[in-house]
This record gives C-alpha cells, structure tokens and sequence, in this order.
C-alpha cells in the first residue's frame, strides 16, 4: 500500500515567538507546490505553537508541539496539556525524542503515558525510539528498539494508529551531520514495522507512516525517502531554514 510521507519539522530550543511567523510563512510559500502531496508539519517550542499557527493558517503547514502531559489539568508547574494544545489549534505532538530521555528523565513507560493521552485526545504522536552508539556497537540494536516499541506503545490499538506517526532517530545520527545509510535505516525501519505488526497486526501495521529523523538534508533525502519502509522525516537543524526544509519536502513528494 501507498502511505503518504509526512516531512516534520522539529525546531527544538531553537526560534523565538517573535521569528515564528517568518518560518512558517517561508516554508508554507517554498512547499507551495506539495500541498496534498506531503504532509508539511512544523513541531514548535509550545510558545510558539500560536504564532505559528497563526501564520499557517489557510495554507498546507500544519502545526505540533515537541511534547505534552498525560493529565489534562492539574498541579504539574511546567508541563503542557493535550487540551491546551488542542485547544491552540495544534494537531501533532512528538513524544519521546530523545533528548527528552536523555535530558528530562522521559522513560518508555512516561512516552507511553504521553503517547496514549495525545491519541485518546485527537491529536496525532510522533512517537520517537532510536539507540544510542555504545547500544548498536554494543549488539543491542534490535533489544532497544523492542523494548521502546513494546513498552512505549503499550495498549495502543489498531484503531489508535490512524494518530500514530513512528520516528526512527538514531541517537548518533541527530545534529552530528552522521546520516544512517538508506539500508542501515531501512533495516530498522523494518523492524519497527513488523514489531508493530505484532502489536496491532500487520494490516494496520502497513498503514503507520514511519519517519526517519538524524542529520536529514536536501541532499540526502531522496535516497531514504526511497527506502520501502521510510515514508517521511523529522527534521532537526535542516527545519530551522524554510529553502532546506523545502528541499526535503521536495524529496518526499518526489519519492
Ligand atoms: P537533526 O536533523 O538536526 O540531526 O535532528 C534530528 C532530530 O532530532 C529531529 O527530531
């Protein structure tokens, strides 16, 4: 079956409120020419999450955040409900990039709260799970992965991945300019589909777009973007500049 790519922007701490707008509309007038045929998604900062929409209103960018609670209100000092995205207008939200685990304390079992809550909500998860350097080297590639699929999606249904995005990130490939090869990425990608073909079964499987995300440029998309089991992207620094992040978009709705 055709699954249609999904190229998303993940801005991280980078872009202020004020420099929100320009971004958007940069990239909404360079992908003009897409629309319909890719799904354009910029993930913002939450403060910026307004402006952007704001900006992106009425063309083909849709907007995320990069994270969200599980509880939809309450005495949790910093943290950002589903309904408050929701209610901002946001449509997608990222659970468990990495830098949250590595940085935030986020836990397969805290991506699985998340995840479940953005889904029951209505918004779509990009759900995130990669391995580190020393976990590849190290022969535990497919261990990692295993556990963030089984424990990270535990309890999503078939019915629920109509609003599940799956990332593949490797954790040595993001902001180091040190891309996977297509087949390195392609044989986790694989991976990832039949695990989720297990969960879910393997018809609804088929149908999860799975991105890959780790030093994703204009000049290497479309030979990953070709790869039978990678439909899409999550873009790091390439996303912060609206011609490079065309570029991908171009790749994708090319492949
Ligand atoms: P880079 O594209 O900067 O490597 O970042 C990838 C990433 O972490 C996207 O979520």
């Amino acid at each position: 079956m055709s699954r249609k790519k999904i190229i998303a922007g993940n801005w991280k701490m980078n872009v202020k409120p004020s420099e929100t707008a320009a971004l958007v509309k940069g990239v909404a007038e360079a992908t003009k020419d897409f629309a319909g045929k890719v799904d354009i998604v910029c993930c913002t900062p939450a403060i910026d999450v307004p402006a952007a929409i704001a900006a992106a209103a009425g063309t083909q960018v849709e907007v995320g955040a990069e994270n969200c609670h599980w509880k939809e209100s309450g005495a949790y000092t910093g943290e950002i409900s589903t309904g408050m995205l929701l209610d901002a207008g946001a449509k997608y939200v990222i659970i468990g990039h990495s830098e949250r685990r590595q940085y935030f304390g986020e836990t397969d079992e805290t991506v699985n709260l998340r995840a479940r809550a953005a889904i029951a909500a209505g918004l779509t998860a990009i759900v995130c799970v990669g391995e580190t350097l020393e976990e590849r080297d190290g022969g535990k590639l497919e261990e990692v992965i295993l556990r963030q699929m089984n424990v990270g999606l535990k309890d999503v249904t078939a019915a629920d991945c109509a609003k599940l995005v799956i990332a593949y990130e490797p954790v040595w490939a993001i902001g180091t300019g040190r891309t996977a090869t297509p087949d390195q990425a392609q044989e986790v990608h694989a991976l990832i589909r039949a695990t989720l073909a297990k969960l879910v079964g393997a018809e609804t499987a088929e149908t999860v777009r799975i991105q890959y995300g780790g030093s994703m440029k204009p000049g290497n998309a479309a030979e990953l973007l070709a790869k039978k089991d990678i439909d899409g992207g999550l873009i790091g620094g390439a996303a912060l500049k609206a011609a490079d992040f065309a570029g991908i978009i171009a790749a994708a709705a090319n492949a």
